[in-house]
C-alpha cells in the first residue's frame, strides 16, 4: 500500500467512524423522543380517550371538531412507528441479518411518513399552530420533500437500484426527523444563547424564523456534504466533512440532553 492509499484509507475511516458516532448519538435522541410521545400521548389516550391530551396540551382535542381530532390522533401515534422505526432502517446489520424486517417495517414506514404529512398540513392550515407564517411555510415545504422523497425511495428499492435507493432514504429520514432537529436545535440553541432571536411569548423571532426552515436544510447539506466526500472525495474533503459531523454530533448532544430534561423527561410538560 502506497503512502498516499494509507491517508485515504485513515481519512475514509475517520469519516465512517464520524458518521456513526453522529447516528448512535440521533438515533439514542430519537428513542428518548419516543419515549416522551408513548408516556405523553399513548398512555394518556389508553386511560381516558383522546380528552385526556387537553389535561397537558389544551386543545388538543376540541369537541365536534372529529375530522381535526382524527388528524391529530393519527399524526402524533404515527410519529411512534416513524422515529421509533426510522433509526433501525437505517443500520447495516439489521438490514443484512433480516432482510425481511427491512421490507416489512418499509411498507408500513412509506405510508405512515406520507399520511403523518398529509395529517400534519391539515393541522397546520385548518387548525393553527403556535408562532407566525413563517413556521406554517417551513413546516409544510418539509411535509412536500417527506412526500417527494418517500415516493423516490419507494420506487427506487421497487427498482431494485438499492445504491440510489438508500441515498433517498437517507434524505428522507432527514425530512422526516426535522421536527426532532428543531426540538434538538431550539433546546440547544437556549442552553448556548439564553434564547436569543426568540419571542418566547408569541413563538416569534429571526432564530425561530431561521430553525423553521434548517430543520431540514441543514441536516440535508451535512448528509449531501456527506455523501460527496464518501463517494470520491480527496483526504481532505474527508477530514473536514469528519470535523463537521463530529461538531454537529456535540451540538446535537447538548440539544438531546437539554430537550430530555427540559420536555421530554417525566414530569415535564412540553
Ligand atoms: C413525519 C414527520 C413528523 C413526525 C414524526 C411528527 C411528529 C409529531 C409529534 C410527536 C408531535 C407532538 C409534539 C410534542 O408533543 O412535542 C407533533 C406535533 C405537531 N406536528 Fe408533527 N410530525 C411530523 C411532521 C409534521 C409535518 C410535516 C407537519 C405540518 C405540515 C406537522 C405538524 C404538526 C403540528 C401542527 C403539531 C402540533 C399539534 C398541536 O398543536 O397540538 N408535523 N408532530
Amino acid at each position: 500500500m502506497t503512502q498516499a492509499e494509507r491517508l485515504t484509507a485513515i481519512a475514509a475511516t475517520t469519516l465512517k467512524t464520524s458518521a456513526q458516532f453522529w447516528f448512535i448519538v440521533a438515533a439514542i435522541g430519537q428513542w428518548i423522543f419516543v419515549g416522551y410521545i408513548l408516556v405523553h400521548y399513548a398512555g394518556p389516550l389508553l386511560s381516558g380517550g383522546l380528552e385526556a391530551w387537553n389535561a397537558s396540551e389544551p386543545g388538543t382535542y376540541i369537541a365536534g371538531d372529529w375530522l381535526g381530532n382524527l388528524a391529530i390522533a393519527v399524526h402524533i401515534l404515527l410519529a411512534i412507528v416513524i422515529i421509533g422505526g426510522g433509526p433501525l432502517q437505517l443500520m447495516p446489520p439489521i438490514r443484512a441479518r433480516f432482510p425481511a424486517f427491512h421490507r416489512m417495517l418499509g411498507r408500513v414506514y412509506i405510508p405512515s411518513v406520507i399520511v403523518t404529512s398529509v395529517a400534519g398540513l391539515y393541522t397546520i392550515w385548518m387548525r393553527g399552530t403556535v408562532g407566525d407564517l413563517s413556521l406554517a411555510i417551513g413546516i409544510t415545504i418539509d411535509a412536500i420533500l417527506i412526500i417527494a422523497f418517500a415516493i423516490i425511495a419507494l420506487r427506487h428499492a421497487m427498482a431494485r437500484r438499492i445504491a440510489i435507493h438508500r441515498m433517498w432514504a437517507l434524505r428522507l429520514f432527514m425530512v422526516v426527523s426535522a421536527v426532532w432537529f428543531f426540538r434538538v436545535g431550539f433546546m440547544m440553541w437556549m442552553f448556548l444563547t439564553g434564547g436569543a432571536g426568540i419571542d418566547m411569548e408569541t413563538f416569534t423571532g429571526p432564530f425561530v424564523t431561521t430553525l423553521t426552515f434548517a430543520q431540514y436544510l441543514l441536516p440535508l447539506a451535512i448528509l449531501e456534504l456527506y455523501l460527496r466526500a464518501r463517494d470520491g472525495g480527496s483526504v481532505a474533503a474527508k477530514l473536514v466533512v469528519s470535523s463537521i459531523l463530529v461538531g454537529f454530533t456535540l451540538l446535537m448532544g447538548i440539544g438531546i440532553f437539554m430537550a430530555t430534561m427540559g420536555m421530554w423527561f417525566p414530569g415535564h410538560g412540553a
